[in-house]
């Protein structure tokens, strides 16, 4: 149950019908074909072949846990930091970075002294696997706001996450000075390293929130293709979603590049949107089919677009539907991303997981979306596409309830560098 949820939680929006003329220059909309593939795409269902040798690779100059594909388990976890000074911030980054190498690399267990505490808590055995797990460390903007010595170097459009018109955020599970993303095949994996880290850096870190997601595992279909994973709606989530594996693209799309107006230490991060979404599923349940499909914009067996298809790598075809006939054009996906040629401009890497915190003091179950998501431009990319968003007929069941923005680090290019270090750099110089 959230602690403090509000009345604000049940509340039913009014039935929006704000977004007629929004047909955004109907007949020059553009498809783009590059969406459609689903191999390579970071939300693909995980397939069940999994192993707890999987390993990420710590180090390069971006982080992991972004654009290689989804393991089944994900979670936020959001940090106030203890450092008043850039040697403290440096001893923060270096010992969480010594953490997060052999948390990811997996390793075994130190016994230790019987007399004092044992060093790890044990929840995976004497010897604990990699198991896919990626650690992923942002920078929110409290942690530069709150000391004078950061405040200039805060990442251009790191800002803290605002209201939106649907949001009914809880103060409890939003925003911090830091937060962690960890993925892994199982959930036990990511719960051991955050105990790790919270028993190694208890005069650096304070836990504020954290929010568990999984997404299904979901075995490639009988003839051979690979699909999304569904979210707690029903509906294939991940579609048209940008090639991970597609490093141009990512240059593009994701990655703080020299042609990006951020500072030099800033280079090869990227800006992470955290929401909680909070999904009123039992109303959903009892809406009908049509409608559900029509508030989407695709088919909910296949997620195939409305303009036809049977699959859900089909590129939905509004050029030719500029009164919404097939496809609202209040539909989700249509204003997402209108496929507008300047649409472009807009695309942003999601990574969502879905997440079941049991049942609320309004009697309903609390579930929902922790949606992720990265681009190299915070106002391009999440901002733009919420404010699209806003008013869709979709927030009738569809509240979100925390999150924050952070900046994700440039990664470790080699054994011995630490998270942060051209930041520090640059504090010192
Ligand atoms: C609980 C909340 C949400 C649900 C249930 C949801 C569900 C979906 C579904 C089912 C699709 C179609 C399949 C796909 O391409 O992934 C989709 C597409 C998309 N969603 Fe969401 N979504 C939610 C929130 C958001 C938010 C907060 C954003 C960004 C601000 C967003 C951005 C997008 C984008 C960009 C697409 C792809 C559109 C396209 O290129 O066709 N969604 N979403």
């Amino acid at each position: 149950m959230h602690q403090g949820m509000n009345t604000q939680d049940v509340t039913q929006p009014d039935r929006r019908n704000l977004l007629k003329g929004l047909a955004i220059a109907g007949g020059a909309m553009l498809a783009t074909p590059t969406l459609a593939k689903a191999e390579g795409n970071v939300t693909i269902a995980p397939i069940g072949t999994s192993s707890l040798n999987d390993r990420q690779p710590f180090y390069g100059a971006r982080q992991s846990g972004i654009v290689n594909p989804r393991p089944a388990h994900g979670m936020i976890v959001s940090f106030d930091v203890i450092a008043d000074t850039p040697d403290e911030l440096q001893d923060l980054l270096k010992r969480l970075t010594d953490r997060m190498v052999r948390l990811t690399h997996g390793g075994t267990v130190e016994t230790g002294d019987p007399k004092l505490p044992p060093p790890d808590s044990g929840i995976l055995g004497p010897v604990f696997k990699p198991d896919n797990l990626t650690i992923t460390l942002s920078l929110g903007a409290s942690l530069f706001e709150k000391r004078p010595w950061l405040a200039g170097f805060k990442p251009k459009s790191l800002r803290r996450m605002p209201e939106f018109r649907n949001d009914a955020l809880l103060a409890e599970q939003c925003h911090g000075d830091i937060a962690l993303q960890f993925c892994a095949n199982t959930q036990d994996t990511n719960i051991h390293a955050l105990r790790d880290i919270l028993k190694n850096l208890p005069d650096r870190l304070v836990i504020n929130w954290k929010q568990e997601g999984a997404v299904p595992v979901v075995p490639p279909r009988a003839d051979g293709v690979h699909e999304n994973a569904r979210n707690f709606l029903g509906f294939i989530d991940g579609s048209a979603n940008p090639n991970g594996s597609d490093t141009a693209l990512m240059d593009k799309l994701v990655w703080i590049g020299a042609d990006d107006d951020e500072p030099a230490w800033a280079m090869n991060g990227t800006y992470q949107a955290v929401r909680i979404i909070r999904n009123f599923v039992e109303r959903w349940d009892r809406t009908p089919l049509g409608e559900q499909e029509r508030i989407i914009g695709r088919q909910k067996m296949n997620g195939a677009p409305m303009s036809g298809g049977d699959h859900e790598s089909e590129v939905p075809d509004f050029a030719s539907d500029p009164e919404g006939v097939h496809t609202p054009l209040d539909a989700h996906i249509r204003l997402a991303n209108p496929r507008h040629p300047h649409g472009e401009n807009n695309l942003i890497l999601r990574r969502p997981f879905n997440y079941s915190n049991g049942v609320a003091r309004s009697g309903h179950l609390d579930q929902g979306l922790l949606f992720i998501c990265y681009q190299a431009n915070l106002d391009r990319g999440f901002v733009a596409v919420q404010h699209r968003l806003d008013g869709e007929p979709l927030e009738e069941y569809i509240k979100p309830v925390g999150g924050g923005f952070f900046f994700v680090l440039p990664g470790v290019a080699e054994e011995g560098g630490y998270l942060g270090q051209s930041l520090i750099a640059t504090l010192k110089t």
